[in-house]
């Protein structure tokens, strides 16, 4: 029998004239209002059921941070020091997320780490490492001992950019060290390409065509119609590639296809005291050289001059940028920072799993709370909600996007072999070190800057807002963020939610004792843990 209009639309009022169970389960603005003056947290509430016709398969998980930047999943890695450096960013992007390279090293080394997710397997190798036609095998060899490179078959071209040849690996040996490239090429007319205009818009596919064409070639040139070099595929590449396509998996990609990398950036100061605007803009210009794809202004306190300020200098400097800002936990928060001009605005302060700000400083809004006060302003600016910090499990995924865009995470991935903090065993178990950015130990190394103290100078600010701690080791990004994508779909099915935009619409919340808590996870039975050995 098809569906009926009740049905589909079950949050219509009922004609029956028995209690509906609207009058029970209340959507987001009935339930928190009925709520106050309580703040809720994820654990308060359990969402109410829908009629629905999704499978959770089918859910689409797409988001838009800003006109420009578009996600696979609504998931970001914190810019925290034990959680995203280049390696668990370039998973986060393989995996349709977002990783924000922390900012407590130096600017330079963030640099490079967002270049290196920039240019991280990618179809096209925009700018290849090239040879010159007069330069010696030799020196060749140097500059691949030297820079660690691990290929040895590089595009010949001249001066201004133009391909001469390509000088394969079979003759980059020590023995015709003292011969010219120019001798040893293969020269332009037996060198494969394509041109980049005629190709760009199904390059992989024609790439891919060729690879199985012309066996036992590996790199496929590709240049314009004056025949510059604009790049090149390598098979393994497009294998990869075709992989990655295989498995449905969608890797969060910009218009050049190369990964999507956020970065986080602080409000640094002169010696004085002032905002240093022209080391901000300086950095930020280097980031966006770089191809980064978003840049977030990270403070404990958002909703003060001196972040309002950075982002108004950014906005200005860089129009077309996604800028992200926080963290606030009002509506006017983050009014605040959608006016200086933020696309997405984080939302959390002391909800993470690491942070103690509630306890030191007696602040912070209970997490799901929060959000709701922040999302009725988003609303109002069109930007975006992060619901950052606190997100135990993938049902607190999902009560947050109810609310939220996206959700930032931390301790989640800081077990995944990608994170980078140390690994300690403990009696026969591994765990991996994870920090707050409030911590003295990552305070000492320059993250007190993000709670306006002088960067590095951790001895200034007396009370830490963060603990060190340790999680246990977990496996891969792919291992750790599958179950909580299936979790989130899995969610939305039970809503009858085909897309982000229609969870928020079909939410609806009742509100959960300390009894319901109990009952929500495996109980009065012995659990036999599953391992993967
Ligand atoms: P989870 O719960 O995912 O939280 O581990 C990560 C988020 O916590 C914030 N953060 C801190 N908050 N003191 C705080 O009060 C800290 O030392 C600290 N370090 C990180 C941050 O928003 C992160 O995304």
């Amino acid at each position: 029998m098809a569906p009926t209009e009740q049905d589909i639309h079950p949050l219509s009022p009922s004609t029956s004239e028995d209690l509906s169970d609207n009058q029970f389960y209340l959507p987001a603005r009935e339930f928190f209002h009925a709520s106050l003056p309580c703040g809720l947290t994820y654990d308060d509430v359990s969402l109410a059921t829908n009629f629905s016709t999704i499978l959770p398969y089918d859910t689409d998980l797409e988001i838009h941070l800003s006109d420009s930047l578009q996600l696979g999943i609504p998931i970001i890695s914190a810019d925290m020091d034990t959680v995203s450096e280049s390696q668990l960013a370039i998973s986060m992007a393989l995996n349709g997320g977002l990783g924000l390279i922390h900012s407590n090293m130096s600017e330079n080394q963030q640099v490079k780490e967002v270049a290196r997710v920039k240019n991280h397997v990618h179809g096209l190798i925009q700018e290849p490492i090239t040879v010159g036609p007069d330069q010696l095998v030799g020196d060749v060899l140097d500059h691949i001992a030297s820079s660690r490179i691990e290929f040895r078959t590089f595009p010949v071209v001249d001066d201004h950019g133009i391909l001469l040849g390509l000088i394969p690996g079979s003759v980059v040996k020590e023995r015709y060290r003292y011969r010219s490239v120019h001798d040893a090429m293969t020269p332009r007319s037996e060198v494969f390409t394509i041109n980049k205009m005629e190709n760009i818009d199904n390059s992989i596919a024609v790439a891919d065509r060729f690879f199985n064409d012309h066996m036992g070639i590996h790199k496929l040139l590709v240049v314009d119609d004056h025949d510059h070099l604009q790049g090149l595929f390598t098979i393994s590449d497009i294998e990869r590639i075709a992989e990655e396509s295989r498995s449905r998996l969608r890797p969060a990609r910009d218009d050049d296809f190369r990964l999507v990398c956020g970065a986080a950036v602080s409000a640094t100061r002169t010696s004085t005291g002032t905002l240093d605007r022209n080391r901000i803009i300086a950095h930020v210009g280097n980031l966006v050289d770089e191809g980064i794809d978003a840049v977030a202004v990270s403070t404990a306190h958002g909703h003060t001059q001196g972040i309002g300020e950075t982002v108004r200098n950014l906005r200005e400097a860089y129009p077309d940028l996604t800028l992200i800002a926080g963290n606030v936990t009002s509506a006017e928060g983050v009014e605040f920072l959608a006016r200086a001009g933020a696309n997405a605005i984080k939302v959390g302060q002391g909800p993470g799993s690491i942070c103690t700000t509630r306890t030191v400083a007696g602040v912070g809004i209970p997490q799901l709370t929060a959000l709701y006060c922040g999302s009725s302003a988003a609303r109002k600016y069109d930007v975006r909600i992060l619901a950052d910090g606190g997100i135990n499990k993938s049902g607190d995924i999902v009560k947050a996007l109810t609310l939220a865009d996206a959700v930032i995470c931390g301790g989640l991935f800081a077990g995944c072999s990608e994170a980078p903090g140390k690994i300690v065993e403990i009696s026969g178990k591994l765990y991996k070190q994870y920090r707050g950015m409030g911590s003295p130990e990552a305070m000492k190394v320059g993250s007190s800057i993000r709670y306006g103290y002088d960067a590095g100078n951790a001895q200034q600010k007396t009370s830490a807002e963060g603990v060190e701690a340790l999680k246990e080791v977990s496996g891969s990004l792919d291992e750790t963020i599958g179950p909580l994508i299936g979790g989130l779909q899995a969610g939305m099915g039970y809503l009858g939610a085909a897309t982000l935009a229609e969870l928020k619409s079909r939410a609806r919340y009742i509100r959960v004792t300390s009894a319901g808590q109990r009952e929500a996870g495996p109980h009065d039975v012995i659990e036999l843990k599953t391992t993967n050995d």
